[in-house]
């Protein structure tokens, strides 16, 4: 008889997912370790999601972040958690995150255990970076005393990437590179598998991005969305959609297909998106899953980072969706 009735007892957690990819990989147990540590933090800030208007955490706490934003209650509480389940886990050495202007150097008592280190078992499985609302995870490079430097690798070096969702449910998408997988926070125990290996439509009937800033727009957007709107080969225009959060709108993307843009324009020719910690999580989740993301001329996950919160252009979804686009930008890059 099969033990899958309306009460699961053989449910598939993330702890026991990400055990099982790891040991598959025959890893040492420190992704899993370190995953724990953050769906501690992202179950906090669920919480306090739910909390924030009775507890006040809703409103500007009155400073600017480093890029020049207000920063929220709600942003600074979940940064601290992070940051501090991160430290906590002894499995990483740099963090980096929207909030802070420099990189966080975690302390050399809470890296990874010197009996776990020496010959053929070095630092490299040390990971080093989180923000807040979307993770990536790097490998470090080297057995030197961590530093900026590690953390500005391309994305394609990652070694894991995912976001959390706060809404009326809680979810975290995870990548860890062998496809991307859904977790729904079931509010009384843990996350729960509850999407296998998602992947995207070809393409999908969607465009989304902020049209407030047409006057802005380089030729090739104001082109690309003229298709979206008024097809010429006589099929249905595209729905918009936009949110205004990132991680939503890429989600829905994800989910649905098509296409979310955050170009650059006349006024700020790379967009408002940071790499490290916004564009390049994203477009981890996004190709693992089957889609595309580009700035336009280059694979988002290609950029060799200069600092630690650069901006990069973006246009991430559904493959033909992005080839489309990547074709007009390159046909106006001519002109
Ligand atoms: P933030 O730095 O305040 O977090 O801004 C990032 C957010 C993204 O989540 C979202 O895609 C974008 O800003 C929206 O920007 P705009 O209001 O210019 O459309």
């Amino acid at each position: 008889m099969s033990d899958r009735g309306t009460f699961d007892t053989n449910v598939v957690t993330m702890t026991r997912f990400v055990m099982e990819e790891g040991r598959k990989a025959k890893g040492t147990g420190e992704m899993t370790t370190l995953l724990n540590s953050l769906c501690t933090a992202v179950k906090a800030i669920s919480s306090a999601v739910r909390k924030a208007g009775i507890a006040h955490l809703y409103g500007i706490a009155g400073n600017i972040n480093v890029t020049g934003d207000q920063v929220k209650k709600l942003d600074i509480l979940s940064n601290d958690l992070v940051i501090n389940m991160l430290k906590s886990s002894f499995t990483s050495c740099v963090l980096v995150s929207e909030e802070n202007e420099k990189v966080i150097i975690v302390d050399s008592e809470q890296r990874v255990r010197q009996d776990q280190t020496g010959p053929g078992r070095n630092q490299s499985n040390q990971y080093l970076q989180g923000n807040a609302k979307d993770l990536v995870l790097f490998p470090q490079t080297t057995d030197d005393e961590p530093c900026e430097k590690d953390a500005l690798q391309p994305g394609r070096d990652l070694v894991a990437a995912g976001y959390a969702l706060y809404g009326s449910a809680t979810m975290i998408v995870l990548s860890t590179g062998q496809g991307v997988n859904c977790f729904m926070l079931d509010p009384v125990s843990e996350f729960i598998l509850v999407e296998r290996d998602v992947k995207m439509k070809k393409r999908g009937k969607i465009y989304s991005l902020n049209e407030g800033y047409a006057k802005y727009f380089e030729p090739a957007v104001t082109e690309y969305l003229q298709r979206k709107k008024f097809p010429e080969d006589g099929s249905e225009p595209y729905g918009s959609r936009y949110i205004g959060s990132m991680v939503a709108d890429v989600h829905r993307t994800l989910m649905y297909g098509g296409i979310f843009l955050y170009p650059g324009n006349v006024k700020s020719p790379k967009g408002k998106l940071r790499l490290l910690y916004e564009c390049n999580p994203m477009a981890f989740i996004i190709e693992q899953a089957g889609g595309m993301a580009s700035t336009g001329f280059e694979n988002i996950l290609d950029i060799q980072p200069e600092s630690i919160h650069q901006r990069a252009p973006v246009a991430m979804g559904s493959p033909d969706d992005v080839l489309e686009y990547i074709a007009i930008c390159k046909k106006h890059a001519k002109k």
